[in-house]
């Protein structure tokens, strides 16, 4: 792990990743900080925020900030909210149970991967009095993903976040070069493995690498490793989801529904018109269709069809608080962090994950400071300089 002199000398998310990248092997890493192909996506995220410009206000007589919001119209300390990943487990020890806590301590939701290390219910007892979201993997079998729908009901997950971006894999070229065959490692990432000693002992020794503990229940009896794991999940993603699914979840989910993926102002309409609660603007951190828009691009058409009927949320290329600030005047409620989050926790477990929220936190206080805007609540479009292409529509 890195030391906690280390964390705190980070100066940002970028600092939290090269301390990342110094711990956890090359697979794991890469697993994490790729994206699809030529990540043309993965780069344009970033591009679109850094192509919105804030227009300061000066001499606001700002004495105090008001950084909370409604997140699915419950109080939240930060307009975050933690992204579903998949095998957090690998980053860290209980990766899960870290981020949750962290989340927990924060004061704002942390959402479940179908695809955790650690089960739904461990999860829930793991942050106990916190906003624990359940995301959704539509798989082909519908018993199962009934099942699953069961267990978050019973664990008392608050959210229901059905991804709609993934029906198939991203083609993620750059993971794939560490392995020689399907869960097989090459000799050289083998040996890189061997040479991360503070990992091996964390997320290795005693019990071997975590499998997907919500989908034990549905593997052989001792074929639950990883990569029996992730072959079932292949082998039922279901392509075939549609509206007709959506509807179906909303008539056996009586909570939160969310939908995950979203990148059209009609289809934003078709969610809230069966009955979804939010909608997360999305192109999956880049990691599923290279070339799709970016997010940022595609909140202000949606935000001005939506005109209020869900609450929008935003993911995909968030390492900055002036990021969220951006995001959160075009018009979304919150926003979700994936890889910011994963950085802090492959670097050093619970306090990196903490890391990544005191340090996205202090930006955001300084962003608006410097804005001179005091309150979330209240900031729109108009905290945005005109001529941000995103605002000449
Ligand atoms: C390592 C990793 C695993 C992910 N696993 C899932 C997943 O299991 N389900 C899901 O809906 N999204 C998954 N995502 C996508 C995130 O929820 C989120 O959309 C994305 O990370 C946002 O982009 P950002 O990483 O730039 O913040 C994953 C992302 C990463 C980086």
């Amino acid at each position: 792990m890195a030391s906690a002199r280390a964390l705190t000398r980070a100066r940002n998310i970028s600092d939290l990743r090269e301390l990342a990248q110094l711990r956890v092997p090359r697979f794991s890493f890469e697993y994490v900080d790729g994206g699809a192909e030529d990540e043309l996506t993965m780069a344009a995220n970033r591009a679109a925020f850094a192509g919105v410009q804030i227009l300061p206000r000066q001499l606001a007589g700002i004495s105090s900030i008001d950084m909370s919001i409604d997140v699915m119209g419950e109080p939240s300390a930060l307009p975050i909210v933690v992204a579903p990943t998949g095998y957090n487990g690998m980053l860290a020890k209980d990766g899960d149970l870290a981020l949750a806590r962290t989340a927990l301590d924060a004061g704002f939701p942390f959402t479940q991967s179908t695809m955790s290390s650690s089960t739904i219910e461990e999860v829930a007892a793991a942050m106990v009095g916190g906003r624990h979201w359940f995301q959704l993997y539509m798989l082909k079998d519908t018993a199962i993903t009934k099942r699953l729908v069961e267990r978050a009901l019973d664990a008392g997950c608050e959210a229901l976040v059905l991804t709609s971006d993934a029906i198939v894999l991203g083609n993620r070229e750059g993971d794939k070069h560490n392995y020689a065959g399907p869960g097989k490692l090459t000799w050289r990432a083998k040996i890189d493995v061997a040479s991360r000693l503070s990992w091996v002992l964390d997320v290795v020794v005693p019990h071997g690498p975590p499998g997907f503990g919500n989908l034990t229940e549905f593997l052989p009896k001792g074929q639950s490793s990883a990569i029996d794991g992730a072959r079932f999940i292949s082998a039922q993603m279901d392509s075939a989801l549609s509206w007709e699914s959506v509807s179906w979840l909303r008539s056996i989910w009586p909570r939160k529904l969310v939908v995950k993926g979203i990148m059209r102002a009609e289809d934003a309409l078709a969610a809230a018109e069966r009955g979804v609660d939010a909608i997360v603007v999305s192109n999956h951190g880049g990691r599923q269709l290279d070339g799709a828009a970016t997010s940022l691009g595609a909140l202000p058409a949606i935000s001005k069809t939506l005109d209020g009927r869900c609450e929008i949320f935003l993911d995909s290329g968030i390492r900055r608080g002036g990021d969220i600030f951006k995001a959160v005047a075009l018009g979304a409620n919150a926003v979700l962090c994936g890889r910011a989050m994963l950085y802090g926790l492959a670097a050093g477990g619970a306090a990196g994950a903490s890391r990544s929220v005191e340090i996205l936190r202090t930006e955001l206080e300084r962003t608006m400071m410097l804005a001179g805007q005091n309150s979330l609540r209240r900031i729109d479009t108009s905290a945005l300089c005109e001529r941000s292409p995103l605002l000449r529509r």
